[in-house]
C-alpha cells in the first residue's frame, strides 16, 4: 500500500497516510480540528477545506458553490487521498483555536496482525485432528492381526505414542471392505488428547492433502468462525455474524435468565447452533471446502455461552458461589449438537477458569504468549464483563468485573452497537464547545457506539464542559450544554443532521452510567495489583483484547481513568484473541497444552467476595480517579489547557 504525506495548513501538521485514506480521517487522526456535524455523510457542508497541491478523488460536492470548486474547495469527508497534499482548512471550518502540541504520541499503543498473535506463528504445526496416510501390509496367514490392530500399528510406526487407540463405531462397521477395496491404503482420520487417539474417519487412498478445521470465537453478542487449513495452519475464509440469542437477552445474565424458562434453554441451545451452522456454511460456500474435510471445530466462549452451546444449564453459574456445571470439556461429536456437519466432526469446547472467566480469555492469554512472559503483563478484555489478567510465566491471577452495558452503548440514551452510523470518533473544540464526529462507513449518525462514548466523555471532561464528577457547566455560552429531559446534556448532533432527525445527546445520566462501567474496570485492575503487591509502573505490557479494545483510543480511555496512565507503547491490542487461541489449538497440539495449562495456572479472584473493591470502586468514580496522581499526563493536560 502506497503511503502519502499530508500536511495540514495553517496548523502545518503533517502525517503520513495509506493511499485511499479518507481526508476527514487523515485531519482527525492529525489532531487538526475541521467542523464536521453529520458524520461524515456529506450533508451538513462543514468540512470544507482546500487542496492547495496534490489530488483527491472525490465521491461529491454537495453543499460547495461552483466558484468554491474552482478555488480547490472540497468536503474532506467525501475524498480519498491519493497523493501527496497540501491542505488549507479556512477559518469557516475551524472555529476556535489551534490545538496545543500534545506531549503524548499520536499513535497509541500497537497491534497484532489480526490473525497471527505471537504464539499462532511459533507453535509447531502438529494438529489434534490430522489425516494419516497408511499403506499398510495386507494381512497374510503369517500375520493375521485384526483390520484395527493393524491401522494402530500403522498409526504407532507413523509415530503416534498414545497407549489407547480406539475407533469410532461407524469406521468399524465398513472398515473391512474399505481396507480392501483400497488395497490397504487409507487415510485414518485421528483425534487426540490425554486420553488417547480415536479413529474418526477412514477413507481409500491418500486425502491427507485435503483436511480443515474450524477456529470459533463464541461470543455473547458476536460469533466468528474461521475456517483454518491444517497443511500450513493459514486462515481460507473468516465469517461472523450477531449469536442468534441476542433475541433472547442482551447480555450473560439475561441469557441465564432466559435458559430458565420453560423451553428456554433448548432455544438457546438452538439458536447458537443455527448461527454456528449459518457461518459454517458462508465459510464453506465461498472457499469450496468439501465439509466431509472439515473434522473438527474448536470453540473459546465465556463459560456462560459454552454451557449454552453444550445444552447445559447455566443458573447455578448466576447463584453464590457461582459454580459452572464443567469448566474443562472433552470432544463432543458434532453430530449431537445439531451442527451441520459429517458423523465423524467434532467440537473441542477450550476450558474455562471460572464461571465469569472462560475459555475466551484462556485463549487470548495462550495466544500472545502472557503466559509465557518473563515481563509482567497486564491482558483486559472490555465487554460487559471486564476480564483482567494480570501475570506472566510464573502466576497468572485474573477477576471480572461487572462493567454493565454501557460500552456497548446500552443504558445510554442514544448509545447503540458499533454500526454503520455508529459515533466512534469525537473531538471537541473547547473555545467554542463544536464538535468533530466521524461514524461508521461515514453515515448520517444514528447514535454513539463505544469507542465514540469513550471518546465523548473524554473530550468533554478535557475541555472543561463536565467536571470531575462528571457534571455540566451550564454556565457555558453555547447552545450544545443544555438542560433536556434528562436533566444537562451535550448536543453532539443535531436533529437536522442525524438521520433519526433527533438530536443525538449525551445526558448527565449517561455519563453517570459510564462512570461506573470505567470504576468497575479500574477498580478490578487496582484489586488484582493489591493482591500480589506490584504497582502500575512494573506492569511492562498491556494487551487489549476484544472486538471494542481494536477501536479503543487509548489516550482518550486513559483520560476518563478506564486505562491506567502508562506509556503509549505499552499497549498492544491484539484484536480477537480469543479466536487467535482456537486457531492456534487448532493447528498444534502444543498450543492445546498451552490453553490447558493457563487454565490450570490461573487464580481466580471472586471480586464479590472483596472487601475492599468497593472502595476502589468509589475511588475511580472520578474523572479521571479520586486519586489524581494515578493520572499525571491527564492532569497535565488538564493544567495546560487552563
Ligand atoms: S459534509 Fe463532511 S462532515 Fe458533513
Amino acid at each position: 500500500m502506497k503511503k502519502f504525506k499530508v500536511t495540514f495548513y495553517p496548523d502545518n501538521r503533517k502525517i503520513e497516510v495509506d493511499q485511499g485514506e479518507n481526508l476527514l480521517r487523515a485531519a482527525l487522526a492529525a489532531e487538526v480540528h475541521v467542523n464536521a456535524s453529520c458524520g461524515g455523510d456529506g450533508t451538513c457542508g462543514k468540512c470544507r477545506v482546500v487542496v492547495d497541491k496534490g489530488s483527491v478523488r472525490a465521491k461529491g460536492y454537495a453543499k460547495l458553490s461552483s466558484e468554491e470548486k474552482k478555488e480547490g474547495y472540497v468536503l474532506a469527508c467525501l475524498c480519498q487521498i491519493e497523493s501527496d497534499l497540501e491542505v488549507r482548512v479556512p477559518p469557516e471550518s475551524r472555529l476556535g483555536r489551534v490545538p496545543k502540541e500534545r506531549e503524548r504520541a499520536k499513535v497509541c499503543g500497537h497491534i497484532f496482525p489480526a490473525d497471527a498473535t505471537e504464539r499462532l506463528r511459533l507453535v509447531r504445526l502438529d494438529p489434534p485432528a490430522k489425516k494419516i496416510f497408511l499403506v499398510l501390509p495386507p494381512p497374510t496367514l503369517d500375520d493375521s492381526a485384526s483390520d484395527t490392530q493393524r491401522i494402530s500399528r500403522g498409526l504407532r510406526a507413523a509415530g503416534f505414542r498414545e497407549e489407547r487407540i480406539e475407533f469410532d463405531p461407524p469406521v468399524l462397521k465398513y472398515l473391512a471392505n474399505l481396507v480392501r477395496e483400497a488395497a490397504f491404503k487409507v487415510t485414518a482420520t485421528v483425534l487426540t488428547d490425554d486420553t488417547g487417539l480415536k479413529v474418526t474417519k477412514t477413507e481409500k487412498g491418500d486425502t491427507s492433502g485435503n483436511h480443515y478445521a474450524v477456529a470459533v470465537d463464541l461470543g455473547t453478542t458476536t460469533v466468528v468462525a474461521r475456517l483454518v487449513d491444517l497443511k500450513n495452519k493459514e486462515t481460507l475464509s473468516e465469517k461472523s455474524d450477531y449469536n442468534g440469542q441476542v433475541s433472547c437477552g442482551e447480555d450473560v445474565i439475561s441469557r441465564i435468565v432466559f435458559a430458565s424458562k420453560e423451553g428456554g434453554l433448548d432455544k438457546l441451545q438452538h439458536l447458537v447452533i443455527q448461527t454456528i451452522n449459518r457461518l459454517l456454511k458462508g465459510l464453506i460456500d465461498e472457499t469450496g471446502a468439501d465439509a466431509k474435510n472439515i473434522s473438527a471445530v474448536f470453540v473459546a466462549g465465556n463459560t456462560i455461552m459454552l454451557h449454552l452451546l453444550l445444552g447445559l444449564s447455566p443458573k447455578y453459574i448466576r447463584e453464590e458461589p457461582y459454580i459452572p456445571t464443567v469448566s474443562v470439556f472433552r470432544w463432543i461429536e458434532a453430530r449431537d449438537l445439531g451442527i451441520d456437519l459429517p458423523d465423524s466432526a467434532y467440537v473441542d469446547p477450550l476450558p474455562c477458569v471460572a464461571s465469569y472467566l472462560g475459555a475466551d480469555v484462556v485463549a487470548g492469554i495462550a495466544a500472545t504468549g502472557v503466559s509465557r512472559k518473563k515481563e509482567l503483563a497486564l491482558y483486559i478484555d472490555i465487554g460487559t464483563n471486564g476480564e483482567i489478567v494480570l501475570g506472566g510465566e510464573d502466576w497468572l491471577i485474573s477477576c471480572s468485573c461487572s462493567a454493565g452495558p454501557a460500552f456497548e452503548g446500552g443504558g445510554v440514551k442514544h448509545g447503540m452497537r458499533a454500526t454503520a452510523g455508529a459515533i466512534e470518533q469525537v473531538r471537541i473544540d473547547a473555545e467554542t464547545c463544536e464538535p468533530m464526529i466521524l461514524t461508521i462507513e461515514g453515515k448520517k449518525p444514528v447514535g454513539i457506539c463505544g469507542s465514540g462514548l469513550i471518546d465523548t466523555l473524554a473530550e468533554l471532561f478535557l475541555s472543561r464542559i463536565i467536571d470531575r464528577r462528571g457534571k455540566f457547566d451550564l454556565t457555558l455560552s453555547t447552545p450544545r450544554v443544555r438542560k433536556g429531559e434528562n436533566g444537562a446534556e451535550y448536543v453532539l448532533v443535531w436533529g437536522q443532521e442525524s438521520k433519526t432527525k433527533k438530536d443525538i445527546v449525551l445526558t448527565e445520566v449517561d455519563i453517570d452510567n459510564l462512570l461506573r462501567a470505567k470504576a468497575a474496570v479500574f477498580a478490578g485492575i487496582d484489586i488484582l495489583l493489591d493482591s500480589v503487591a506490584v504497582s502500575l509502573k512494573d506492569i511492562e505490557e498491556i494487551y487489549i483484547a476484544g472486538a471494542f479494545g481494536k477501536y479503543l483510543e487509548v489516550e482518550k480511555a486513559i483520560a476518563i481513568g478506564l486505562l491506567p496512565d502508562l506509556p503509549c507503547e505499552k499497549f498492544i491490542f491484539i484484536g480477537n484473541g480469543s479466536l487467535g487461541g482456537a486457531h492456534m489449538v487448532a493447528v498444534s497440539r502444543e498450543g492445546k497444552d498451552e490453553v490447558k495449562r493457563v487454565a490450570r495456572r490461573m487464580t481466580y479472584l471472586d471480586l464479590s467476595m472483596n472487601p475492599k473493591f468497593m472502595d476502589g470502586y468509589v475511588s475511580a468514580l472520578f474523572l479521571p480517579h479520586t486519586n489524581a496522581e494515578l493520572f499525571p499526563s491527564v492532569m497535565a493536560q488538564i493544567a495546560n489547557s487552563k
